[in-house]
Order: C-alpha cells, then sequence, then structure tokens
C-alpha cells in the first residue's frame, strides 16, 4: 500500500551542507531502486522529509535513518495511507532554505508535485512543508498557490471557478 511518512529532525554540527547534499545525491539513486519518492527540506539545522512508497520500503528506510547519527531528535509528524503520490520520478529531492527564499522554495516544491491535485482536500502533507517554509500554516492553500506562476495558477483559477 502506497505510504506518506513525514519527519523531523535536526542535523548534527558536523553535517554541512555540502555533506548534505552529498548524502541526497546517494539517496536519490537508491530511493529510485527502492521505488521510493520524496523530499528533503533543510533550514539551518532543521530538516523535514517525506518518503513514499510500500510501506515495507518506506518504513525500512525510515528505521536506517533514524539510527542515522548525523541527526538526532527525529520525530515522526505523519504516517498516512494514500491511493497517489505526492512526489513522482524525483528519489530524493534537496531543498535548502539557506540559499533560498522560502517563496522560491515554494514555488519549486511545488513544480516537483502533484499537490495542486489535492488542493480542494486541504492536504496535511501540504501543510506540513508550508508550515516548514512558511513558519505558519497560510489561511488558504490557494493564497499560496497564487505566489506560483504558470500552470499553477491556471489550475488554481480553474479550482475558485469550480
Ligand atoms: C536527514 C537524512 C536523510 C536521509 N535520507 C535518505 C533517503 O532518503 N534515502 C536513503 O537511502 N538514505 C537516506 N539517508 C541515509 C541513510 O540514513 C543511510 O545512511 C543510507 O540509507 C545507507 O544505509 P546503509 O549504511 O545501511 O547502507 C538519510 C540520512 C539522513 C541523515
Amino acid at each position: 500500500m502506497l505510504t506518506t511518512l513525514i519527519y523531523r529532525s535536526q542535523l548534527s554540527l558536523t553535517c554541512t551542507s555540502a555533506a548534505l547534499s552529498a548524502l541526497v545525491e546517494k539517496a536519490r539513486i537508491r530511493n529510485t531502486e527502492q521505488g521510493i519518492s520524496g523530499i528533503l527540506l533543510s533550514s539551518g539545522h532543521d530538516v523535514l522529509q517525506i518518503l513514499e512508497g510500500t510501506e515495507q520500503n518506506v518504513v525500512a528506510l525510515f528505521n536506517t535513518i533514524r539510527a542515522d547519527n548525523r541527526h538526532t531528535g527525529v520525530v515522526e509528524l505523519m504516517r498516512d495511507y494514500g491511493p497517489r503520490r505526492r512526489f513522482e520520478d524525483v528519489g530524493m529531492l534537496l531543498f535548502n532554505m539557506d540559499v533560498q527564499t522560502p517563496k522560491a522554495v515554494l514555488a519549486s516544491v511545488l513544480h516537483y508535485s502533484k499537490l495542486e491535485s489535492y488542493l480542494t482536500s486541504e492536504d496535511r502533507v501540504f501543510k506540513f512543508i508550508q508550515t516548514f517554509i512558511t513558519g505558519k500554516p497560510l489561511s488558504h492553500p490557494l493564497r499560496t498557490m497564487s505566489l506560483i506562476n504558470g500552470r499553477f495558477r491556471e489550475s488554481a483559477r480553474r479550482l475558485v471557478k469550480g
């Protein structure tokens, strides 16, 4: 069954942003082999990671990740089952908020995601991402979508029109 797991943690002091980039490069290859997709957001030492895949693969990977001493304070925030992935064919994407503005990170995340199709359901995953990036949940997802140019703005308009 398709499982989505979200956790947050703090990188250890020795895990620099260069080390994190290298880690994610390797993770992307392994995840693709395991049919796992997702994203990793980092802001200073804080990390939010979303893992999607079969329950067996996601849980096995999460058990490996939580034992990794390159981060501490791992807290599982959500584990859910659903019919569709939010991130496809990406293996693992890294978004570093220390080098991009929150607005740019949000735009990139939405660009790589299928989140637009969850807009009407006030998606929980979207809210975790939004809260991590902006520091607070926005009053309505469409406000976030209006930050984005192109097809997201277009689909937001379609939703508003019904
Ligand atoms: C914050 C963080 C996120 C990670 N994300 C992944 C991931 O998505 N996929 C992955 O294969 N390894 C990830 N790793 C690395 C794993 O913890 C582990 O080192 C890797 O899977 C190799 O496992 P092994 O040493 O048992 O072969 C992550 C590590 C950290 C600290």
